[in-house]
């Protein structure tokens, strides 16, 4: 089956710095690298080296081609991308020698993917396709309601989490992708737990602690344990474990192969450097898992 991807396309401009500077502190930084992000695009990449068929909606502006070279690169259709008169979606971040990073985005064209577009390309969709979103683009709802009516699995990942933009996506999606913050933050916003919320498939990503599946249809509460890795570069691996489930259940994977599958391509890619450039391909994703199992 095919993946629709409506998502962000960024130019991610990262610099290597001992620290994550203080405010009003200015730091030498050790390197610099730019590459292809965006959660969206990281999730697409994710998906096509998964082994899954993935098509991108979304906007680049002028200084995007580059970023589309590596989306192809990768077999992922770019066909339905726009390209408009405003600047592509940028990303500055900063990352230090223990991993961590601090990301500012500047949306650029990713806030003005042209609606019809979306609407037209989902018009090709079949029932059993899936549409994947995140929250760097706009347009979701209209996306979501659209794949609804046409049989589609809806994957959302929450990321970046904005309540307003979640809330009226909740009755439409097969499947809602949250870091532990994340999932803290819709139990808040919502004034209840995530178990009363009652959604089709529920996944928490814990960090350390492993990533927990509630199934809703039954109930049922399933964690399953996260891969111990020495950490470089954590740019991108929640897009990579979001990309990497979409796949596996395009796939037709059980969930408790698609989830440990997910969590090895996002252990894996916290290794390497980049967000996009650090996922691993479905081979070495499958070698990592049968050493780790
Ligand atoms: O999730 C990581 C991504 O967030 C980066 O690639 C950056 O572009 C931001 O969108
Ligand atoms: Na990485």
């Amino acid at each position: 089956m095919t993946i629709y991807n409506l998502g962000s396309i960024n130019i991610d401009k990262v610099l290597r710095v001992p620290h994550l500077p203080s405010p009003g502190e200015t730091l030498a930084a050790r390197s610099y690298a730019e590459g292809l992000g965006g959660k969206g695009a990281n999730q697409s990449v994710a998906a096509a080296r998964a082994g899954a068929q993935v098509v991108h909606l979304g906007a680049i502006g002028p200084d995007g081609g580059a970023m589309l070279d590596l989306l192809a690169r990768d077999g992922v259709a770019t066909d339905r991308i726009a390209r408009l008169p405003v600047p592509t979606g940028m990303a500055l971040i900063m990352v230090d020698d223990a991993a961590e990073n601090t990301i500012a985005i500047l949306a650029g064209a990713n806030r003005e993917i042209p609606q019809d577009g979306v609407t037209a390309a989902l018009e090709g969709a079949r029932r059993g396709d899936t549409l994947l979103l995140q929250n760097e683009t706009g347009g979701q709802v209209a996306a979501a309601e659209q794949a609804r009516s046409r049989g589609m699995r809806v994957v959302v990942s929450a990321a970046p989490f904005d309540m307003a933009a979640l809330a009226p996506l909740l009755p439409l999606l097969s499947v809602l992708l949250l870091n532990e913050v994340e999932a803290a933050q819709l139990e808040q916003a919502a004034g209840r737990s995530l178990a009363a919320l009652a959604l089709p498939h529920v996944v928490v990503t814990r960090g350390a602690r492993g990533a927990t599946h509630l199934d809703g249809g039954t109930g049922e509460s399933t964690t399953y344990p996260a891969f111990r890795v020495a950490p470089v570069d954590t740019t991108g691996a929640g897009d990579t474990f979001a990309g990497y489930l979409a796949a596996g259940l395009d796939q037709g994977l059980d969930w408790s192969r698609a989830l440990p599958r997910a969590q090895a391509a996002a252990a894996l890619s916290v290794t390497r450097a980049g967000a996009a450039a650090s996922i691993p391909g479905a081979a070495e994703t499958a070698e990592f898992l049968a050493k780790a199992g």
